[in-house]
């Protein structure tokens, strides 16, 4: 299908979705009731995200806020709350009847919020040519949109171009376990639903890296649609456009702490749990961010963390037989690649299956984050459980 026709389809619908106020994505989880208090009825209806970038408090006071695919603005109008009167948010959307109503609700916020004049301003342009300056964003929102572009690496190249040094982005989004396969691709009506144009987990982290991003990592993820066995998940992800030169420092070594027993970074440098790796400025910087920061000790001095140490961490299997009910489990950053105590190794976007113990242990707080669960079981699975051969190196 031509790209035009494609944009062309997809503004259609959602021109339509405003206008008749249909439903068209799934639900987000908002808090409404709080979100009435400011917003009026007539945006809230024609939210049309899976998630909630705006919502998760990501947005600080004073910065600038860009909404790619901004829609009835819902995003855009919780983000002027969160910067306040200093701050500033542009909406950019191709579809006019989109922008028509954030225009009209636009001063309707701005009194809501006792502001002298509304600080949301809307643009119309498309993902892939975003009407914005370099450098200008600190902050790049997105619900539900870069899926419905037709060449994304464009779009990510563009918000990396529109954001400043320093910048970071939060996007929601539509991703697939597998990648789509062509007769779903060129299914009309399902790139308006959010699920021809996914990309698999893997190629849309890529893409973000490809254009330059570093540190991307899960903020949320929860199971959408499965159609013909290709399972749809809502993303959240967050990711930097690392600041430009690097400081003076007397960082020169890092140090894993777990829980992985191996992780591989962005950059390619591999870290071994315990042991010291030395590593270059542009590292520095990159594990100095959130959350690859709590992953890590940096120092001056190689430094050697052992079992006893209460820095290092590892979660272990129970020693217990174990069950096998159609879980996988999908690395989604900060790392390319990481091993657990039990030899699995994730690798970024990657359905990995695991056993009944391996969710548990990846059920904890220093895993948990970073991986997306689905479960690809058709129908009940087995409850019979499974002990491991004595031979066996890991439970599953
Ligand atoms: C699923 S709706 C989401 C709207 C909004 N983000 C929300 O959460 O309610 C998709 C929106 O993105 C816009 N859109 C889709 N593809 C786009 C593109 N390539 N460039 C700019 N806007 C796009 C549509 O016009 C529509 O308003």
């Amino acid at each position: 299908m031509p790209i035009d026709e494609i944009t062309q389809k997809v503004s259609d619908r959602y021109a339509r979705a405003a206008s008749t106020g249909e439903q068209v994505c799934g639900p987000t989880i908002y808090d409404f009731a709080e979100l009435k208090s400011f917003i009026p009825e007539e945006v809230l209806k024609i939210s049309y995200g899976y998630g909630t970038p705006a919502w998760l408090k990501t947005v600080s006071k004073g910065e600038t806020v860009l909404a790619i695919g901004s829609g009835g603005s819902i995003d855009c109008f919780e983000a002027s709350r969160l910067v306040g009167p200093t701050g500033h948010v542009i909406g950019v959307d191709m579809t006019d009847t989109m922008l028509a109503i954030a225009r009209k609700n636009a001063p309707l916020v701005a009194a809501n919020l006792g502001y002298p004049a509304s600080n949301v301003e809307f643009r119309k342009g498309t993902a892939d040519a975003i009407p914005v300056i370099d450098g200008a964003v600190d902050l790049i929102i997105s619900n539900c949109v870069i899926n419905l572009a037709p060449d994304k690496r464009k779009v990510f190249r563009e918000m990396f171009r529109v954001a400043k040094p320093g910048g970071r982005f939060t996007i929601s989004d539509i991703v697939a376990d597998q990648p789509v396969p062509q007769y779903l691709v060129h299914d009309t009506d399902k790139w308006g639903d959010c699920l021809s144009g996914a990309l698999t987990l893997t190629n849309y982290i890529a893409g973000m890296v490809g254009a330059g991003f570093l540190g991307i990592h899960l903020i949320k993820s929860s199971p959408w649609q499965v159609i013909d066995g290709i399972h749809f998940l809502s993303v959240t992800l967050t990711g930097y456009k690392l600041p430009a030169g690097t400081s003076v420092s007397a960082v020169h070594y890092a140090t894993l702490c777990g829980p992985f027993s191996r992780a591989v970074d962005e950059l390619g440098t591999t870290y071994l749990r315990g042991i010291p790796q030395p590593i270059t400025p542009d590292t520095r910087c990159l594990l100095n961010q959130a959350p690859l920061a709590s992953h890590f000790i940096l120092s001056s001095t190689p430094l050697w963390l052992d079992r006893s140490d209460t820095r290092w961490t590892a979660v272990y299997p129970a020693d217990a037989p174990c069950q096998w009910q159609g879980y996988f489990a999908l690395l989604a950053g900060p790392f390319v690649e990481a091993a657990d105590d039990d030899h699995h190794v994730y690798r970024r976007g990657e359905p990995v299956e695991i056993c009944s113990k391996t969710l548990t242990v990846l059920g904890t707080d220093g895993y948990a984050p970073h991986f997306a669960i689905i479960n690809r079981a058709g129908r009940n699975a087995s409850d019979d459980a499974v002990a491991s051969p004595p031979n066996q190196e890991s439970c599953c």
